[in-house]
């Protein structure tokens, strides 16, 4: 099968497309690489891949040096016209779709981004797919959709019509778009709510790279609501096994569907949307501790207020994720944690001890 696997720089697209070769798919991988984050970790990420720097060029698709089946085109999906003609090329059987401006506390300061990179981005994968139609579209939603909801877990079930930043609005429109486009042109859509995703290659905004860069140069970490926050954190390759269990079963409507009383998380169209999460909070207190028992290291922490935009807990629903891909993440936080330390000391070549 010929996947498009977009955001193949960034944390999660990359793990995902190095599972498909891995199991002898053939991908080809698409990102603007921007400067949201540290842009040599997205260069390094490339490059063990087999795509070097120096053979970069805008709208060009170039193949790996040394992985069979894998290329790479660093391309805006904001540029409809290069992605159509990519589309029309390449002629794909699924698009998993990662690329887009994450982040809540970005979406503040930075709104334009997220309309031009997870609205118009978006709709010009919708489009594609229109014209030149795919076996299934899988792309990713966040669990900041469930937003103000306190019922806990957070279930595809529930009603998410209370976004608290724009980061998760944008989120909740592209559930909204898809829907669209599978009742209007049949196309199979599956959104996939990730729980705030780890490991090895993770993300320099995300709490466990600050916690473990300020721990290893004896800074105070910033421990948000005082520590009382409860994460539903989820290991990458927990994370990778769902997107491909979900992308090997292409959306069904389903047959059940209600319309005087309908699920949110499915309907009459090819359309539906899962959780994917470790359903197994963790006290962010708990998750430092794993933090510092993998560095060896104490953490000295500032204790503040919770961030506007951030939510205080959360906490998977995955009974439709097992029930129809018979998968369940279970990565334990402290060796997920553990592989992440591991693999920042190395990257970084740091010895914790000096
Ligand atoms: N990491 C998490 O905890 C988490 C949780 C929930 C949802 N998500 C979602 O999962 C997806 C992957 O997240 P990630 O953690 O790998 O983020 P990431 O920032 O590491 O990767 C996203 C990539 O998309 C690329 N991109 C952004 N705008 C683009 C555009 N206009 N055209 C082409 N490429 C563009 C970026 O350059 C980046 O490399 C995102 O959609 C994110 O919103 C992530």
């Amino acid at each position: 099968m010929k996947y498009l696997v977009t955001g193949t720089a960034g944390f999660i697209g990359f793990h995902v497309a190095k599972k498909l070769l891995d199991r002898g798919d053939e991908v080809v991988g698409l990102d603007i690489i921007n400067d949201y984050y540290d842009i040599n970790l997205k260069y390094a990420r490339l490059e063990s891949m087999g795509i070097s720097k120096d053979l970069i060029e805008k709208g060009k698709v170039i193949s790996s040096q040394s992985l069979e089946g894998y290329s790479f085109v660093q391309l805006d999906l904001a540029d409809k016209d290069a992605l159509s003609q990519l589309f029309q090329d390449q002629m794909f059987d699924v698009v998993v779709h990662l690329a887009a401006q994450a982040g809540v506390r970005h979406s503040l300061t930075h709104p334009e981004v997220y309309i031009q990179s997870n609205i118009i981005a978006f709709l010009n994968i919708l489009e594609c797919c229109r014209f030149n139609p795919v076996k299934h579209l899988v792309y990713a939603s966040s669990s900041s959709v469930y937003g103000a909801n306190e019922k806990m877990p957070f279930s595809t079930s529930d009603s998410v019509d209370h976004p608290i930043s724009l980061y998760a609005a944008s989120k909740k429109s592209n559930e909204l778009m898809a829907h669209t486009y599978s009742h209007l042109f049949n196309i199979p859509t599956t959104g996939l709510r990730f729980f705030t995703v780890y490991g090895p290659w993770g993300r320099p905004d995300m709490a466990l790279f600050l916690f473990t860069e300020a721990i290893l140069k004896g800074e105070p970490i910033k421990v948000f609501n005082y520590g009382e926050m409860k994460r539903d954190f989820t290991y990458i390759d927990d994370i990778v096994e769902g997107i491909l269990r979900v992308a090997d079963r292409p959306a069904q409507p389903n047959t059940e569907f209600d319309p005087m009383n309908p699920d949110p998380g499915s309907g009459k169209a090819p359309y539906k949307v899962y959780n994917i999460g470790n359903s197994a909070p963790v006290l962010l207190m708990d998750y430092i501790r794993a933090v510092e028992k993998g560095l060896g290291k104490e953490a000295k922490m500032d204790l503040l207020p919770l961030q506007p935009g951030d939510v205080p807990a959360s906490h998977a629903d995955v009974d439709d994720l097992i029930r129809d891909t018979g998968y369940k993440p279970d990565t334990k936080i402290e060796d997920g944690v553990k592989a992440f330390t591991d693999w920042y000391l190395d990257y970084y070549k740091v010895n914790p001890n000096e």
